[in-house]
């Protein structure tokens, strides 16, 4: 095949060289100029590169297989996905998000495209004597137990944790911005508060293993700091507080930040070198055990004078988890909510197998709190807030079914700041300026624009969620639960999760 392409090439440049010899015009010396870049790369693949034995093979026609490797997500989206099938978000969930931030057109012409039939379909039945939704209740939630002197009024549906170096300064801008305007809450992530998370939106803020924004460098070792942490904490901003445990995309791992997306700003705000990868540890410096764990708990929630602490993780060992929950009982002290995240959940950054293998998925995981919470007589004190592909009302009804209080939404932000699920945040190549650093990129996202979208995808979510559980003849949104959602099992037949899973 080789001396074929490498003869081909060859003739071509041979016919091209004979055609400006007779015809000696600028079109054809552009001709013969393509034909021997051909030849010489031809030669150079064939001959001269030793790296790739497919190009040695087959000259120059290797170099296409490239081409569409590098754009075969592109053509996978546009060309042959349908409205059921992409991942990790599908065309349908996507194009739901941003209706509802465009305030477009939110309805389907001519049937579902679900498999009503199919193992495992979902839902909700309805009533014969359907509520107004303009009546429901239950759109907020007040998270803060008997040991919180702050409450905070939350909305059942706020922005999960995604950091400023993430996520660019628009994007941040933009989130926080339609947080103030929707009265809903956004959540930091784990690298701190930058002047981007301070439009005036109620902020959660995080405190991950790396203590960004909440400790220093000591030794090589980042270690959690008073001073700097009640700094942050104390701003009217800061309504509640999360430490991270673990995130579901990558549990047990730690945060990532790429080298390329840790500008000099990003490694200022984070105290760390600009332009390294930083690697936030899998555990906490500051405690190693259950009681210093609770004693840190309580120590974060008087340095920010009482305002609703929680811990945010993905559910793991199982035994570890309920000897947390009975720790909390037995000392009678506790967080004010436990943040779920799904091993379905998203990620900036994450190893393959993290992402893929490691940790319990949402429904498993929520339920199992749930459940352990109220073996252990906390329920009542500890909020749940679920995270973990919530897109639409149906999967917010369903979490809230199955025992969240609130739920946290990651990507379906993202989407609504316009993002296309090109799959690029960890290159900081992303295409619409929401997950890079780079100036021209970020600079394409209008944070006029986008803040509205942002607050409109709220609302019309919980719009949504209003209908539905009007539909199913429901007064208040807290009151659905797992004997609501149905499901089709193996065997063909309709239960209930309640059935299922209790
Ligand atoms: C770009 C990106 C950055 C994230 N950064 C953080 C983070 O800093 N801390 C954290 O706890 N979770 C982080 N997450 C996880 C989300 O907060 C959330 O738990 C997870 O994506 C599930 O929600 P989703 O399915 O709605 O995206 C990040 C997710 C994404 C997509």
């Amino acid at each position: 095949m080789r001396d074929t392409i490498l003869a081909i090439v060859v003739i071509v440049n041979v016919l091209c060289g004979i055609l400006v010899y007779f015809l000696p015009d600028i079109g054809n010396y552009i001709l013969l100029g393509i034909a021997s870049i051909g030849t010489m790369l031809a030669i150079y693949d064939a001959f001269i590169q030793k790296k790739h034995s497919l190009m040695r093979a087959f000259p120059i026609v290797a170099r296409l297989r490239w081409i569409f490797e590098e754009e075969r997500e592109k053509i996978q989206q546009y060309f042959i996905e349908d409205d059921l099938n992409g991942t990790p978000i599908n065309r349908e969930k996507r194009s739901i998000v941003y209706q509802r931030s465009k305030r477009e057109i939110e309805t389907i012409p001519f049937g579902t495209q679900h498999n009503l039939y199919g193992k495992g379909y979902e839902f909700v039945k309805h009533s014969l004597f359907p509520k107004n939704h303009h009546h429901i209740k239950g759109e907020r939630v007040v998270v803060g137990s008997d040991k919180c002197s702050q409450k905070y009024d939350a909305s059942i549906i706020n922005i999960s944790a995604m950091s400023f170096g993430s996520l660019s300064k628009n994007a941040i801008m933009a989130l926080n911005q339609g947080a103030k305007m929707g009265a809903f809450a956004h959540n930091t992530g784990e690298g701190g508060i930058s002047p981007y998370h301070l439009q005036g939106g109620d902020l959660i803020f995080q405190v991950g293993t790396g203590y960004f924004g909440a400790g220093k460098t000591i030794e090589g070792k980042r270690v959690f700091d008073e001073e700097i942490f009640r700094l942050n904490a104390m701003r009217p901003e800061v309504k509640m507080i999360e430490i991270k445990f673990s995130q579901g995309a990558k549990p047990g791992h730690g945060g990532i930040l790429p080298a390329k997306k840790n500008t000099e700003e990003i490694a200022k705000i984070r105290a760390v070198t600009p332009f390294t990868r930083v690697d936030s540890p899998p555990n906490h410096a500051a405690f190693s055990n259950f009681d210093e764990m609770i004693a840190f708990l309580q120590k974060v929630r008087d340095l920010c004078d009482g305002k609703p602490i929680g811990i945010k993780l993905c559910v793991g060992n199982n035994e570890e988890i309920e000897a947390m929950i009975k720790a909390f009982a037995k000392v009678n002290n506790y967080p004010d909510f436990i943040a779920v995240d799904g091993a379905e959940g998203g990620t900036g950054s994450a190893p393959l197998e993290f992402t893929n293998y490691i940790g319990t998925p949402l429904i498993e995981g929520l339920i199992f709190i749930d459940k352990m919470l109220k073996k252990h007589g906390l329920r009542k004190e500890i909020k749940i807030i679920a995270s973990g592909k919530a897109v639409d009302a149906f999967d917010v009804v369903k979490y809230l079914a199955l025992g969240a209080d609130i739920i946290g939404m990651a990507r379906s932000f993202m989407l609504s700041l316009g993002c296309i699920q090109a799959r690029e945040c960890n290159l900081d190549s992303c295409p619409v300026g929401v997950a890079t650093q780079d100036e021209d990129l970020v600079g394409a996202l209008v944070v006029e624009d986008k803040n509205v979208r942002v607050k409109n995808y709220h609302d019309k979510t919980i719009e949504a969620v209003k209908e539905v559980v009007a539909a199913m003849g429901i007064d208040t949104i807290s009151d659905v639960s797992t004997e609501h959602i149905y499901r089709r099992d193996s065997n063909n037949e309709i239960i209930t999760l309640k059935k299922l899973y209790y």
